[in-house]
């Protein structure tokens, strides 16, 4: 199977049971319009999001990285009218292009688009007292997934979920010879992950339209 199998298949779920509909797609487009680099989640991972979100009943979401808001607005979709999903973006224009389309996608009012290097924002959400999360998706610089895991799990309820964007990046996650910091921060992640007593965690691989990678997911006790 090659790259071009993964792209089919990537296709045609996202033809069937996951598609962009208007605003994803406007999403999409502005991003590219604006020059934003193409890393968004595919639409077969965004509608995982979206359900991911759904069946643990979310309402207070937490996303490191926003670039353009496609994953934003599949988790945003998820959550109910009282529902509240904050977002760490540390480009203004990349935010600017984000609440756009979030504002056009109906869904200004659930979202917030907050400016800043997250590390910093973390400092400023804790001044605030900010409240427990149920869902969080760690997708920004990944050398700091590690640091962004470790704060979330301070900062969520029990039976919460925490998700991790590229985590095995082409499968540098298990060259232990690799000295990419990034993948090396994955496998700390892991580390991290299995010391850890108050999740259980697991780790899939993907293939399709965004090459091979893969998520963690991270149940936190209930
Ligand atoms: N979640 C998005 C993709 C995010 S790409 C989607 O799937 O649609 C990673 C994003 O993280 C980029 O927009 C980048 O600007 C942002 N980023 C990188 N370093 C950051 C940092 N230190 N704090 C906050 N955001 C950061
Ligand atoms: C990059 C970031 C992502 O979140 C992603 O899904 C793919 C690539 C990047 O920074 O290159
Ligand atoms: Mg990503």
């Amino acid at each position: 199977m090659d790259k071009e199998t993964f792209e089919a298949v990537d296709r045609f779920v996202g033809e069937t049971v996951a598609p962009d509909d208007e605003a994803l797609l406007a999403a999409v487009e502005s991003a590219t319009a604006a020059g934003l680099p193409e890393i968004q989640v595919s639409p077969p991972q965004g509608k995982l999001l979206h359900l991911l979100a759904r069946s643990i009943g979310s309402k207070r979401i937490l996303e490191f990285g926003t670039l353009g808001g496609y994953s934003t607005i599949w988790l945003a979709r998820a959550l109910p009218p009282d529902g509240k999903l904050l977002s760490l973006e540390a480009k203004d224009a990349y935010a600017e292009v984000a609440r756009t389309s979030i504002d056009r996608a109906g869904l200004g009012e659930l979202v917030e688009v907050r400016l800043g290097p997250a590390l910093e924002t973390l400092g400023a959400l804790e001044d605030e007292g900010v409240e427990p999360f149920d869902l969080v998706f760690i997708d920004a610089d990944k050398v700091n997934t590690p640091n962004y895991f470790t704060w979330s799990l301070d900062h969520v309820r029990p039976g919460a979920l925490i998700v991790a964007d590229n985590v095995v990046r082409g499968g540098t996650l298990a060259d232990e010879h690799s000295n990419d910091l990034s993948a090396e921060a994955q496998r700390q992640l892991h580390h991290l992950l299995a010391d850890e007593s108050r999740v259980e965690a697991t780790t899939i691989q993907t293939v399709g339209s965004k090459g091979h990678d893969g998520f963690t997911l991270a149940l936190v006790d209930g």
